[in-house]
């Protein structure tokens, strides 16, 4: 099963919970961006908003997969021994839960619980809620963040840029057939690295290769001052982004802008030759295109984190290409018992009706 990490530093939470009320009692208010065409209002008064000693009937439901969904419960319900903590299908009461914490839940299976206060993504990224055509409407979803995950995530971007900029692939190759092939590789400062979304991720890749002397520019949707990063944003920027890019980085969410995005026509505007590392989601690369962009010397070589089925199936051709290295979605991966802290302060933080940090804007789709 994939597992992310999480980020602490949360950079560009959109949506506020205040604790606020007429009558003394705590409530919970989302107010965000939603829609395409003006800004909307929306708030969501919770209905359940008292401390758990008050409300005993409160609990909350996990659904993670795989060999990690013991540990995962048993590590929820010691941290949070004022709520019961109940596995996805093991529920006595539906009605009684107010949140659910989840890394891919099944379609449809979050309107089982009519009362839910919050959903809350084991991961930085929603796409794998968000995809659920029955999500229940109104429920604000949490992402889980953590300074681990970004860490995590420096270290795979800059080992795998500085493989891609010193031919550590074609060097491998060489020395594999005995060959004492000399590639003499420009200065980090003349090689033009685009880093694709700088959110929390992107931004800490990007001023980590600028840190490494690379030139560095980052594209997202919305313009922002970044330290000797040059930054590019929205649609119309982004061929000249590309124009500028030899080892391209997807850092992105995948939302219904970006699903895709690493296609046919994107690697043809890229110099020739470029590197590409995925890092972002599967959805963001068109697999079908990648081979003939290799083919074709519009790419060298790419480093891929995450795929569109994933476990990647064992006769995928990605996995014997020596232009492809394939890595099993371990970027950046959830430490688990920081993620479980993290989520159970969030939770906490909910239920007393303080700020929270990681709330997502739906509409935006991350
Ligand atoms: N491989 C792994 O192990 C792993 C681990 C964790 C996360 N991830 C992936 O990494 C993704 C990014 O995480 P994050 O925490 O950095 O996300 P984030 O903080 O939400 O930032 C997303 C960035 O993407 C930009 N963006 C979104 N849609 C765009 C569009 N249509 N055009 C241009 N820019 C766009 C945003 O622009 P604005 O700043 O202008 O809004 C923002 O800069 C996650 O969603 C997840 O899919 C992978």
């Amino acid at each position: 099963m994939a597992r992310e990490p999480h980020d602490p530093t949360p950079t560009f939470s959109v949506l506020n919970a205040t604790n606020s009320a007429s009558d003394g009692q705590p409530r919970l208010y989302i107010a965000g961006c939603i829609g395409t065409v003006g800004a909307v209002l929306i708030a969501v008064r919770c209905a359940n908003p008292c401390p758990f000693s008050k409300h005993p009937g409160v609990s909350c439901v996990l659904h993670v997969s795989g060999a990690r969904a013991d540990w995962w419960h048993t590590r929820m319900a010691g941290l949070l021994p004022e709520m019961p903590v109940y596995p996805w299908n093991a529920v006595p009461d539906p009605g009684a839960v107010r949140y659910a914490v989840v890394w891919k839940p099944p379609p449809g299976g979050l309107r089982r619980f009519p009362a839910l206060r919050a959903i809350v993504s084991i991961g930085a990224g929603v796409d794998h809620v968000l995809i659920d055509p029955d999500l229940p409407l109104g429920v604000p979803i949490l992402r889980t963040t953590g300074g681990d995950l970004t860490q995590r995530m420096r270290e795979y971007i800059a080992l795998h840029t500085l493989r891609l900029h010193r031919a550590e692939p074609a060097l491998r190759a060489a020395a594999a057939r005995g060959d004492w092939t000399q590639i003499v590789t420009p200065p980090a400062a003349r090689r033009r690295v685009g880093v694709m979304g700088l959110g929390t991720l992107g931004s800490a890749a990007a001023r980590t290769l600028a840190g490494l002397g690379f030139a560095v520019q980052g594209w997202a949707r919305s313009k922002r001052a970044l330290e000797n990063v040059t930054v590019f944003a929205g649609d119309a920027a982004l061929p000249a982004f590309l124009e500028a890019s030899e080892i391209l980085i997807c850092l992105l969410p995948l939302t219904d802008a970006t699903r895709g995005i690493l296609n046919a026509r994107l690697f043809a505007a890229l110099p020739a030759g470029a590197g590409l590392i995925n890092a972002g989601r599967g959805g963001h690369l068109v697999e079908a295109d990648l081979i003939p962009a290799l083919d074709a010397g519009h790419l060298s070589h790419a480093v891929l984190d995450v795929f569109e089925t994933e476990p990647l199936l064992g006769d995928h051709p990605f996995w014997t290409d020596p232009r492809i290295d394939v890595t099993p979605h371990t970027a950046s991966l959830i430490d688990p018992d920081t993620g479980a802290r993290l989520i159970a302060e969030n939770i906490r933080r909910m239920e007393a009706g303080a700020p929270i940090d990681d709330l997502i804007d739906p509409a935006r789709g991350y």
